[in-house]
């Protein structure tokens, strides 16, 4: 889960021809499925239920021409912001799973409101799943207030390509360690390209990764 897919509507695949690469060397490197999840972020992708599913039956189509057997489904990646608060209340929040909700904050600084809309998230019945939770430096070995967001029921994932060094060694650090703490919920390839797709093959003897895979809980194993 947590992927950039469908053509056009984000910064991950640029064409139709694209997003086919890439879910064929999904289906190659043995996945069964994907969850796809295009950026919501009310300044720069403005996406909409309707153009997000719009673009994946369009995918769905292209993949059946194609003779490929990975399932996709698709949801969003929800940027932390204003517009995010008045999708929650309005109830147009694209789903997967069990009523999962995947969202991700500023890389530059905590957002002041992170936790009224967790609240509002778990208020409104979703499960919140907070997207690659080692990447943002104000969180890095912040241990006390990443435990504090589990106690809320927040989810947390992980980017597999951060155990490669991809995102700088501190985050490559933090993700060994989330994972040795038994705090990743889900983890995520968060692919945007044809070459995250070639740093999840080559990590497929990770030991972090083997680690995490045989956590019993690991939600991907229900999605
Ligand atoms: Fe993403």
């Amino acid at each position: 889960m947590h992927s950039h897919l469908i053509p056009g509507i984000d910064d991950g695949s640029k064409s139709m021809e694209d997003s086919l690469m890439m879910l064929r060397k999904f289906e190659q490197l043995g996945y069964q499925k994907v969850v796809t999840t295009p950026h919501v972020m009310s300044d720069f992708y403005k996406n909409t239920p309707e153009i997000i599913l719009g673009g994946l039956e369009k995918v769905r189509e292209a993949m059946a021409k194609e003779g490929l057997k990975i399932k996709i489904e698709a949801a969003a990646e929800y940027y932390l912001d204003f517009h995010f608060d008045d999708l929650i209340k309005q109830k147009k929040v694209l789903t997967f799973g069990q009523n999962h909700v995947l969202f991700e904050l500023s890389f530059n600084d905590e957002p002041p409101r992170v936790k009224d809309t967790i609240f509002n998230l778990i208020t409104e019945g979703y499960k919140p799943i907070l997207a690659h939770i080692e990447r943002y430096p104000f969180y890095i070995n912040q241990w006390d207030k990443i435990e504090d967001f589990k106690e809320r029921g927040v989810l947390l994932q992980l980017n597999i390509n951060s155990l490669s060094g991809h995102y700088g060694p501190p985050v490559k650090k933090m993700a060994e360690q989330l994972i040795d703490r038994g705090w990743i919920d889900v983890i995520g390839s968060d692919c945007h390209h044809i070459g995250h797709l070639q740093m999840l093959e080559s990590l497929r003897t990770n030991p972090h990764l083997h680690k995490v895979v045989a956590q019993e809980n690991l939600l991907n194993k229900f999605l």
